[in-house]
Formats: C-alpha cells, structure tokens, sequence
C-alpha cells in the first residue's frame, strides 16, 4: 500500500487531517504513517476511530530524531510528508520559547534533512510525484492595523512572538530546500482554526469548557484584538488540494474570511450555549472577565486566499456561524475527551497563566 506520513497528526489539526483523510478519499486511500511525539497537545484519544484500521500506523517518534526518521522513510517509502508537528501555543511561547526553537526550527530542519535524503534514492518518477507539504501560519506576517489590507503571499514577514518566528524560521528553511535543492515542497499560511478536538488552552474550546464549568471567560486587554477564523475541515479539505494540485515551491494563504474581534467571538459562544444548554439563571455572558493583556499581543490578522480560490477552486464551506454551532456541539457532545485532556499538565499551565 502507498503511504503519506503525517506529523504531528494527534494534535488538533493534524488529527482533524488524518480523520477527514480516510473519510474523504474513499476505499483507496493511501495509508498514513502518524509521526508524534505525543507531547501535551497530542491526544491518542482523538485517532479511537482508527484504532483497529490497518491503513493507520502510529508512530511516538519526535522529529528532532534523525535516526529514527530515517528508519520510518526506509521502512514505509512514502509518496508525501504533510507536516503539521509544532508546539503551536502563543502563551507557552512567552513563558518558555525552547521548545519552540526546538521543535518547530530543529525538528522541521531535521525532517527536511531525512526527507532529503530518501528522496535522493528516488529514481526520476518517483522524486518529480513527492511532496513535503509544510504547514504554516499567517501569524509569521506580523500584526496589522484596522485599516491595513489582508496578508497575501507576497506579504513581507515581520513575526512578534517565540511561536511565530520559529514557525517562519521553519517556512524559510522549507523555501530553501526548494531553491537550494530542488525539493518539492509546498507551504500553507492559515489564519486560526477551530472545530473538534481542540485542546482548551485556545481561546475557542477555553471559553466553551469554562462557560460549562462555572469559571470566568478570560478576555486579554480590551477584547478588540481581530483573528480571521477558519473552520478545522475547511482547512484540511484546502491542504488536501494544495497537495494533490499545489505548484512546487508555492505559498498558499488559508482562511475563511471571518475576522472577529475576541470579544465577538466570545459573545457568539455565549448566546450559542444561553440557547443549546441554558443555565438555570442568566446567560454566560456573565462569566466574561477582562484580564490582563498577553505581552506584544498581535492587533490584527486577516487572510487574502484569493490565490487558493483562483488558481485551485477551494473555499470554505463553514461560515462562522455554522462551523462554530457544529463546534459547540461536538464539545457538548464529546464531554469525555476534554475531560481526559484537562487533566494533569493542563491544570498546571492554567494555574501558571491565569494566576493573576
Ligand atoms: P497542536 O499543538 O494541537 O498539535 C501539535 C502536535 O504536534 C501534537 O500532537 C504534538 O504531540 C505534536 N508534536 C509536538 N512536538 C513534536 C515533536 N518534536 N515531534 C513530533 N510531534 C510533535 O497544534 P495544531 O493547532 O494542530 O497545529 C498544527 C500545525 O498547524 C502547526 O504547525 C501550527 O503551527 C499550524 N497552524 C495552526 C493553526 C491553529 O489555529 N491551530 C493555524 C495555522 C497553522
Ligand atoms: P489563541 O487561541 O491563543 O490563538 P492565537 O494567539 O494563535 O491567535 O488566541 C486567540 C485570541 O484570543 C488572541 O487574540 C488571544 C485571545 N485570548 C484571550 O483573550 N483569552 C484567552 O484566554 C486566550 C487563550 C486567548
């Protein structure tokens, strides 16, 4: 059987990638190989549906380990790399950015060598069909004003945080590998995502399991910073054909068209619950607190994915309002998983966050 692999792909993202991608290509889909370190962010839980499919390896292997990277491409030889592994938390970027050196520049450059280095033994065929599809984000553009226009390709980067400089380190060294060495890579830019299996430590899946609980609604600084927001399917559906279609050497900016101060977002959020699981007296607008602001706090991020709709037909298919009733849903009706995952570490980095 053909095989892709997949980094990273018990965390949000990439767990939503490796679901959907058996559940969209049908009976001949190739397999995966899910390459994770299963830090805090990964979850096994999430990849139960594919516990007894043999088109699905799981593979606990960090991709800062070249040896044991070699050893996954020798075994499986796979077509494609679609690389979603990172420590991808903003907050935990401020308070101990190692990690994110580590993994995101460190990881990815070794990956990339492994990667390199298998598709050397290709013969012609097969190294013109492979794919390293690097998964990015439109924080490494920086912060915009209200008035600025949207992030496009051509974008200059200009990253505020430890989380996206050492994202856009890794998108430059991708780049690199195309133009040094011919690789063919891919890159995708996306604004912030959202939808099942997100670990509650992000504003969106934070606030529903704090409204359920009783506990305050953390809004940083005035709540007017702007995010663009893209429903998680509608994501892996665009890198889905990026990889299938994508022109080598290419960026492609994501998003849904959906920019929200946090403030809107959480509001929506409440009045969604006040109406799919109403509390006994008032609403969950009540819970909202204002706290103190996190530091170089990014303004604005909005997305142009004019180039992705035009050169390979993709939108999104969720408008906020139907992709985030679906996502308040799955989080009513999927209780256990977040119980599960908030337990332990999670505790501890609330307790060191939201301390004061
Ligand atoms: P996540 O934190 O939920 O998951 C990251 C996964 O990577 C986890 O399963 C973790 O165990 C694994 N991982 C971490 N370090 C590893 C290592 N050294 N070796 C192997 N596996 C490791 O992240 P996510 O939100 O799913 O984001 C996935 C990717 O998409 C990231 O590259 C991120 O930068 C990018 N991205 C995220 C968003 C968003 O809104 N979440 C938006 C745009 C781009
Ligand atoms: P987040 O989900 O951490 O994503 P990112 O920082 O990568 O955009 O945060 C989204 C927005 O919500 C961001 O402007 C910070 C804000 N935010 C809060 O106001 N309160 C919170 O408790 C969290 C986690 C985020």
């Amino acid at each position: 059987m053909a095989h892709i692999f997949v980094t990273g792909g018990a965390g949000f993202i990439g767990g939503n990638f490796v679901l959907d991608w058996f559940a969209t290509q049908g009976a001949h889909a190739d397999g995966i190989v899910n390459i994770d370190k299963l830090t805090y962010a990964g979850n096994l839980k999430t990849l139960t549906p594919l516990e007894s499919d043999p088109r699905h390896v799981f593979s606990r292997t960090d991709i800062c380990d070249r040896d044991a990277l070699d050893t996954l491409f020798a075994q499986y030889k796979p077509r494609a790399v679609v690389h979603f592994a990172a420590e991808s938390h903003v907050d935990r970027s401020i308070h101990g950015p190692a990690e994110f050196i580590q993994t995101n520049i460190v990881g990815t450059f070794t990956l990339l060598e492994a990667a390199r280095a298998y598709w050397n033994t290709l013969d012609d065929g097969d190294k013109a069909a492979f794919r390293f599809l690097h998964v990015s984000t439109d924080e490494v553009f920086g912060s915009l004003s209200e008035t600025d226009p949207q992030f496009s390709e051509t974008t200059a980067y200009a990253p505020n945080s430890p989380y996206s400089a050492s994202k856009a380190a890794s998108d430059h060294l991708v780049r690199a590998y195309h133009h040094t060495y011919g690789m063919p890579v891919l890159t995708t830019n996306c604004s912030n995502n959202y939808g099942p299996y997100h670990f509650p430590e992000k504003l969106i899946p934070l606030v529903i399991a704090n409204a359920l609980g009783g506990k305050p609604l953390p809004i940083y600084g005035d709540g007017k910073n702007v995010r663009d927001w893209l429903y998680v399917g509608d994501h892996c559906a665009a890198i889905r054909e990026v990889l299938a279609r994508g022109c080598l050497g290419e960026t492609y900016n994501v998003g849904g068209w959906n920019e929200k101060t946090n403030l809107e977002v959480v509001h929506t959020l409440c009045d969604l619950l006040d109406d799919m699981r109403p509390k006994a007296t008032g609403s969950y607008r009540d819970q909202i607190t204002f706290v103190k602001d996190r530091p170089g706090h990014d303004r604005r991020y909005a997305i142009d994915a004019r180039k992705l709709e035009r050169e390979l037909g993709w939108k999104p298919a969720e408008t906020f309002e139907t992709g985030l009733r679906k996502t308040v849903q799955w989080y009513l009706d999927n209780q256990a998983w977040v119980q599960d995952v908030m337990s332990g570490e999670y505790r501890n980095w609330v307790s060191k966050q939201y301390a004061a």
